[in-house]
């Protein structure tokens, strides 16, 4: 068992993009840092990255929750409790919800919900044994407002809001913070894959926003921690759409409403 005092942190999704770049950040603070993700090869370029001696990998896939707990009693067992969970784990597939197989609409949810629930259940014994802690989900832009041609993402994202009101009640008494945040469309490596696939009525919309780097996205993620922080928008427009969303709603749908029928418009005339 590591002596106590430094914190470990486990971090989902850890292997690439805005959970790679967290872990950089809390490795350049001395913590001890545990990575988990599927891939063995990823997690590899990452450790080789990190440095191995206060950073380790577990494989394993969020949405086995057998196979989750069971990585995350190894990592205890060698950085000691996990007192800061950030579960950046996720997956998206954008398409049509119509047009789309069931599957990819339950992977979505089973990774980015599911797993994210099977993430916070396996760490809870270890943040109590240690007397609090920290944990941080990694929601979504598409948490605040359906996009078209992501309904899957979007569900999966929307349901961690109302997951980590819940929590956040439950835990408080314990001393464990729950944050989340809220991240716009940021360069990393699930982006760039997203947009090969972003249907032209979702780039419409979403295509006029700049996307940020995933440095300042981890920055924020690590600020929010530091501070116990319910919720990070990252950007204004987020920040008021999770604010003023609701009440701004009939009119944003109807101004995407006449983008996207500008859209087809144009396509059926081409
Ligand atoms: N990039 C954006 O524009 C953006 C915007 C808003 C929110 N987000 C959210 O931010 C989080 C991180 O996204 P990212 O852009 O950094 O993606 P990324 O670069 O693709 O990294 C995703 C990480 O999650 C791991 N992962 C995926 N499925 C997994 C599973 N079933 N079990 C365990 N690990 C799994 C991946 O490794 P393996 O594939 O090897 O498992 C990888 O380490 C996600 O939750 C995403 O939805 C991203």
């Amino acid at each position: 068992m590591a002596p106590s005092g430094m914190p470990h942190v486990i971090i989902t999704g850890g292997s690439s993009g805005i959970g790679l770049t967290v872990a950089r950040l809390y490795r350049a603070r001395g913590a001890r840092v545990t990575l988990i993700a599927r891939g063995a090869g990823l997690l590899d370029e990452a450790l080789a990255l990190l440095g191995t001696g206060e950073t380790a990998a577990e494989a394993a896939d969020v949405a086995d929750r057998a196979a989750l707990e069971a990585a995350i009693v190894r990592a205890t067992e060698r950085f000691g409790p996990c007192t800061i969970l950030v579960s950046s784990a996720g997956i998206v597939e954008p398409g049509a919800f119509a047009d789309q197989p069931a599957d990819l609409f339950d992977r979505q949810i089973a990774v980015n919900l599911t797993g994210t629930a099977n993430a916070v259940r396996a760490v809870l014994p270890s943040m109590r044994q240690a007397g609090g802690g920290r944990i941080m989900l990694v929601s979504s832009g598409a948490g605040l407002i359906g996009i078209h041609g992501y309904a899957g993402y979007c569900a999966s994202k929307y349901a961690l809001r109302g997951y980590a009101g819940a929590l956040r009640s439950e835990l408080k008494a314990s001393g464990i913070a729950v944050s989340i945040c809220y991240p716009p469309d940021t360069q990393t490596p699930q982006f760039v894959r997203e947009l090969a696939s972003r249907p032209p009525e979702a780039q419409v919309i979403m295509g006029t926003v700049k996307p940020v780097e995933a440095e300042s996205v981890a920055r924020g993620i690590v600020g929010a921690i530091d501070t116990g922080r319910f919720e990070t928008f990252f950007t204004p427009t987020l920040w008021a759409l999770a604010r003023l969303g609701p009440l701004a709603a009939p009119l944003i749908n109807a101004v995407f409403d006449r983008q996207i029928a500008v859209l087809g418009k144009r396509n059926r005339r081409s």
